[in-house]
């Protein structure tokens, strides 16, 4: 099989959820990375012996790698971007495409002028529950998609975080990094592109100077339309609802109640927090690598986010961690899937149709730009308090 060759640009939190999949996949390999960070270089050359980089213009000249997987901050995500087409590599960048619409439009003009594929992602509307809800529905057994519920409460804003992913200027806050899952999953199930956005944005701790929280509206042109609500300040964790399988697949002990707020009580700055989440990942001194190999670790179910229910003109659908649950006129039944056999594979899957195969992609840049432009209308919708229309 001829591999796809990897090189990561930021060796961070993303980067160590992508792990399990880059190492149990044998259709990837993981050939060269780069970091600011020396002590993330010097743990991927010796986990990979592969090479590595301070900066991601020395990345994209090495010429084993075929496609660039881009894990920095959001901000980073154009600059970076445009760097691997314009080296030729294939890009697979993480969610949100970027901040704001012409950055999203000038990637992918430039992996178009330089002939290269650009996928974005990993976002949870790759997790089996939801394509085979997808499937379901545009099999139009239970008719027509009319109403879409989407709910997540975790403790997102209180995990140790940098200076700017408190700042909602510099891409901070839940609507870039969790709408951003929310929105695709819903655009992905609802199957039609969105007319309008209402939301209301909360920002209700002043401690964490950013969106936390949110409520939307979504309706689309085909007459759905869906209600989205995320906590990234809840007491509550809503993974109850998923029988306390959490969002990377994992078993979580219910016990284990608020544990993120205590950590942080104990720190007194934003840099000592920044120091805190560098030290807990990829490379620090207090990293854990991901428990792939242990009794309910993760991705021993489906990655998820949340709770959803699609309702159909003839019956209701709930993508849960070990299949889809339907609800029809003569009783209810689970479609099982079976359990994974390797943590966030449809990623893999969509990248080697798309690069090997030349197959189309579904999360391409036009897919995740429209993502995007939700999100941004639903902070519009929030900050302005009126409806956002879509041409
Ligand atoms: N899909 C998911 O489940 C998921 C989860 C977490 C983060 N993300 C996304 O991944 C991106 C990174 O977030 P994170 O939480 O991993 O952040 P992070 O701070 O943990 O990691 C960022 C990494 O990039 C490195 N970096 C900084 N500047 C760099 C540069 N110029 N060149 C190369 N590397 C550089 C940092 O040293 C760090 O190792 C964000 O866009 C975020 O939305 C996605």
């Amino acid at each position: 099989m001829h591999k796809l060759k990897v090189g990561v640009a930021g060796l961070g939190r993303a980067f160590t959820l992508m792990l399990p999949t880059f190492l149990l996949d044998p259709r990837v390999q993981l050939v060269a990375a780069a970091d600011p960070r020396a002590a993330a270089r010097d743990q991927f050359v010796s986990d990979f012996n592969g090479r590595s980089y301070v900066s991601v213009e020395e990345l994209v000249t090495d010429s084993e790698v075929e496609i660039v997987y881009i894990s920095t901050p959001h901000q980073m995500h154009a600059k970076h971007t445009k760097l691997a087409a314009m080296h030729g590599k294939h890009v697979l960048v993480e969610k949100p495409m970027a901040l704001d619409i012409d950055d999203c439009r000038a990637m992918i003009d430039v992996c178009a002028k330089a002939n290269v594929k650009l996928i974005v992602g990993h976002s949870h509307s790759f997790d089996m529950p939801f394509l085979k809800a997808k499937e379901l529905i545009t099999s139009g057994e239970l008719g027509q998609v009319k109403m879409i519920h989407a709910m997540y409460y975790t403790d997102f804003l209180y995990r140790p975080r940098r200076p700017e992913e408190l700042n909602t200027e510099e891409g901070g806050g839940v609507i870039f990094s969790q709408a951003a899952h929310q929105v695709d999953i819903v655009r992905l199930l609802a199957g039609s592109p969105v007319e309008s956005v209402r939301a209301e944005l909360g920002a209700w701790d002043k401690s964490r100077p950013t969106e936390g929280a949110y409520s939307g509206l979504m309706r689309f042109k085909n007459g759905a339309f869906a209600s989205l609500t995320y906590s990234g300040f809840a007491h509550f964790d809503s993974d109850e609802y998923c029988g306390w399988i959490g969002e990377m697949g994992q078993r979580k002990n219910p016990e284990s109640y608020g544990v993120a707020r205590k950590k942080l009580k104990e720190i007194v700055n934003a840099e000592d927090e920044a120091k805190i989440k560098n030290e807990g990942t990829y490379g620090g001194p207090n990293y854990v690598a991901p428990q792939i190999d242990c009794v309910d670790g993760l991705g021993s179910w489906y990655q998820h986010f949340g709770s959803f229910i699609i309702s159909c003109e003839f019956g209701d659908v709930r993508p849960l961690p070990d299949g889809v649950v339907v609800y029809g006129d003569n009783g209810k039944k689970l479609l099982p899937l079976p359990r994974p056999e390797i943590p966030r594979q449809e990623v893999i899957d969509e990248v080697y149709n798309v690069v090997r195969l030349n197959r189309p992609a579904i999360h391409d840049g036009s897919w995740a730009m429209a993502t995007l432009e939700t999100c941004l209308a639903m902070l519009t919708s929030g900050n302005e308090r009126r409806e956002v229309f879509f041409n």
